[in-house]
């Protein structure tokens, strides 16, 4: 199998790795990719979104597998271009339709059709221009904090959780008057403030029968302790001491299958990964968001723990069923896999590219996921805010963490920054 993956952070050297490890895979190319997916594969330059440019690689190198790592190649609707074309049908594409991919492309579309399906989400309106003065008298009444979403995909700076109602109000008009997330404002979902701690639940689908991947935990705030500005993510554990048994159960029985039965009963074309972003509100789960993608880090630590043939699991997928085999049981690694990322300093906000990064070859008992790096005549340079992801096994998730850490103290990079409490509630 020739497989074209998409994508350049942690989370396509992670999938780019796991996808190597099989006597499957014949050519792997990553576009753009980075200096870690170049260990496994060819990186190649084409824009995720100049779908011309990945027909005519599609077939000047007989891909057999595409594979989008983020979603918005699929909200934009990747998946209808191949499949509407004779000379690419043929081509796996590991991902949902447009249709599907609307799950995460539009909150509000999530949001209807997780009601439509009986799928447990926090309470919520959606209102636009024409109904702004409904939406300020809806804000008026509503219990705080609040919590005001962008419906359109807005790199993950479109939700807004707000402690007063002017507060609310302010966003509110910011949002759908002033065009604050442009096309993604148009419309704003306003919805219950949850409380509870998160959960990334992962599943491959195809529309029908699913697999579980092992769920993980990631930590999105820039600041020891979960203080700070919001980030793609500072680091990951897998699994997740709380999701067992009756939690586990739930979230099989109240999202998993409604979500792929709604799917089926919809005729909605979906094969691929459903990142399910959940919250357990005192042993009761409820959808935050729905992701058409795995998410980062959690593959960094997801990917390390899966045990199948990434794959085969693809092309069952697309054929329709899949084995046995891949129940959780025999799929998912018993051990524990975290992940820290090295962002450079000053990330979320301004930060610096280019700073040569020291030490990767003394790593020793930790696999380093690259995420924002470059090579440059035979060195590796920074290039993004987050630059390197550190996974470790160990039989604790201390004991993966503390593996980490060892390894990253003699990482080195001007201005590195990186959170020393990740899973530290778990330790
Ligand atoms: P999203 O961009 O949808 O991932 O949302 C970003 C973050 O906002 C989530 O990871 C949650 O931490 C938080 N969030 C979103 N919706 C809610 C909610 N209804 N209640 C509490 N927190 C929320
Ligand atoms: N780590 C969250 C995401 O990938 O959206």
């Amino acid at each position: 199998m020739n497989i074209l993956l998409l994508g350049s952070g942690g989370r396509e050297h992670a999938l780019a790795w796991k996808l190597k490890q099989s006597s499957r895979c014949s050519k792997l190319y990553i576009a753009p990719g980075n200096a870690g997916t170049a260990l496994y594969g060819t990186n190649i330059a084409l824009k995720l979104n100049d779908f011309d440019s990945i027909r005519a690689f599609c077939l000047e190198h007989n891909i057999d597998i595409l594979l989008p790592g983020g979603e918005d190649t699929l909200v934009n609707g990747i998946y209808d271009f191949i499949k509407g074309d004779d000379a690419l049908k043929h081509i796996i594409v590991a991902g949902p339709s447009k249709e599907g991919a609307q799950l995460e492309g539009s909150k509000a579309y999530a949001k209807e059709f997780m009601m439509r399906h009986n799928i447990p989400t926090a309470a919520y309106r959606e209102f636009d221009l024409q109904s702004f003065d409904e939406g300020l008298a809806y804000l008026e009444q509503h219990s705080t904090p609040i919590v005001l979403k962008a419906d359109g995909l807005a790199a993950g700076k479109g939700v807004v959780i707000t402690e007063s109602r002017e507060e609310a109000k302010a966003v509110f008009t910011d949002m759908l008057k002033e065009a604050r997330f442009g096309e993604a404002g148009r419309k704003v979902v306003i919805e219950q403030f949850l409380s509870g701690v998160e959960v990334s639940v992962f599943v491959m689908t195809n529309g029908s029968s699913y697999i579980l991947f092992p769920e993980a935990k990631d930590y999105k705030r820039i600041g020891e302790g979960d203080k700070g500005l919001n980030t793609g993510g500072m680091g990951a554990v897998s699994p997740v001491p709380f999701y067992t048994g009756d939690f586990a159960a739930r979230v099989e029985e109240r999202i998993i299958k409604p979500t792929v039965r709604g799917l089926q009963a919809e005729n909605i074309t979906y094969n691929g990964f459903i990142f399910f972003g959940l919250i357990n509100v005192d042993g009761d789960p409820f959808v935050i968001e729905y992701n058409c993608r795995m998410g980062d880090p959690e593959t960094e630590v997801v990917m390390p723990r899966l045990k199948g043939d990434l794959v085969e699991m693809i092309e069952d997928m697309a054929a329709g069923s899949f084995k046995a085999s891949y129940d959780p049981g025999g799929n998912i690694d018993p051990r524990c896999a975290c992940t820290v990322m090295m962002v450079s300093g000053g990330y979320p906000e301004q930060y610096e590219n280019g700073k040569a990064i020291t030490g990767l070859d003394a790593v020793e008992g930790s696999i380093v996921f690259h995420a924002g790096t470059r090579q440059d005549d035979g060195r590796v340079l920074t290039n993004g805010g987050r630059v390197l992801a550190v996974t470790s096994y160990g039989d604790t998730i201390g004991e993966a963490l503390e593996r980490s850490y060892e390894n990253i103290a003699g990482i080195d990079f001007d201005k590195k920054y990186f959170r020393t409490d990740i899973g530290y509630e778990f330790k």
